[in-house]
């Protein structure tokens, strides 16, 4: 059996891993080996069979011992450890959920479900690099990825709506904290069914704007009862880092671009993060190379994968289908409000969610050890 590294996996991340990797019976299939950066030597989760102990996450040798290693441990831990262990002569697989080496030419990143081609291709030319991708964007392909596979999409926007924990677990925390706050401090108006709604409304603007360092410590700004049209960095030049990963990695994860000798797809949007907890959200607009009829799109929608699911475009499956309530903890990304836009035949419209920490960041990780593996 392949002795596989995990690092991180006590995180937010990595605890979804873990889960999903005992639901799938995946540690059937290998030889464990627990890392931590900060209980070295401590004892190793239930998981562990025959290392029991666990070992420093920073200690190159014992890196290089393992044929596999995931990481969720987080970008500056790849960009600490990952040189060093490759420079040490080390050649096994990198699987890492940071976004640290994405961009990388030696480097996939991993969406079976829409990039197995990409991936057996890197396989067979011993590549080794398997990178997560980012959470948005692979939510949107899992539901989508059949029209780029079927060569349709000249253009995409998206407009998305993203969870706090994309932020990380504090972020989340966060937002609930405020959430919290905000209700305490009209509780008692709310409990008058004749207090005025506008009273309540003042109180409610007064305290946001009255959020406290503390208060706002992750986020910058308040989340709760309100949104952030900004996530990631600012790269100067009007467009967020969150916003141009949807185009560079769309096209990576497909194959397409300059990299691979093609043109690429532009994609573009906005990035917005709302106050839902961990399924992100997205509008997308389809410049589609040709007409082709909605019932025949929701069709290739489905027949995609086993996990995306159209939802009727009316009212009644739409609230009950397509939010990120009816969404988080499961692996299904529903695809919604399929419909043809004003703006001609080709232009389509479609509406798609997915829980952040599964398809966008655990899941991947897990199929591509098993790609491996099996
Ligand atoms: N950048 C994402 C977000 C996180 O902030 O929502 C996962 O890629």
């Amino acid at each position: 059996m392949k002795l596989v590294g995990l690092v991180g996996w006590r995180g937010m991340v990595g605890s979804v891993l873990m889960q999903r990797m005992q639901e799938e019976k995946d540690f059937d299939h290998i030889e464990p080996v627990f890392f931590s950066t900060s209980n070295a030597g401590g004892t190793a989760p239930a998981m562990a069979k025959n290392e029991k102990t666990l070992k420093d996450a920073n200690n190159i040798d014992e890196l290089k011992k393992c044929d596999i290693i995931i990481t969720c441990q987080g970008g500056d831990y790849t960009n600490e450890v990952f040189p060093q262990l490759r420079a040490a002569g080390w050649n096994g697989h990198w699987i890492d959920a940071a976004s640290s080496l994405r961009m990388k030419d030696d480097a996939v990143i991993i969406l079976d479900p829409v990039n197995l081609p990409v991936i057996k291709n890197a396989l067979s030319k011993g590549q080794n690099n398997w990178i997560g991708g980012n959470c948005t964007v692979s939510c949107m392909l899992m539901g989508v990825g059949a029209l780029y596979k079927a060569g349709l999409v000249e253009w995409m926007s998206t407009q998305t709506y993203q969870a706090a924990s994309g932020g990380g677990a504090q972020h989340m925390r966060e937002l609930l904290t405020q959430y919290g706050k905000l209700h305490a401090e009209v509780r008692d108006l709310l409990d008058d069914p004749k207090s005025a709604i506008l009273e309540i409304d003042r109180k409610i603007i007064a305290k946001q704007r009255g959020f406290g360092a503390d208060e706002v410590a992750n986020f910058g700004v308040p989340l709760g009862g309100s949104l952030i049209p900004w996530i990631d960095k600012d790269l100067g030049n009007g467009t967020s880092r969150e916003e141009w990963k949807g185009m560079a990695e769309t096209n990576k994860i497909l194959g397409l671009g300059e990299g691979f000798g093609s043109a690429p797809i532009p994609v573009d949007g906005f990035c917005v993060r709302v106050g839902a907890m961990r399924c992100h959200s997205q509008a997308l607009t389809f410049k589609l190379k040709k007409d082709v009829p909605v019932d025949e799109i929701e069709g290739m929608i489905a027949a995609d994968n086993p996990w995306a699911k159209v939802v009727p475009n009316n009212r009644e499956a739409t609230i009950r289908d397509l939010t990120p309530v009816a969404v988080t903890g499961t692996l299904t990304i529903p695809v919604g409000r399929v419909r043809k836009l004003a703006m001609g035949p080709e232009y389509v419209g479609a509406f798609t969610i997915g829980d952040q920490l599964l398809w966008g960041a655990a899941e991947p990780l897990r199929r591509m050890l098993r790609i491996l593996i099996d």
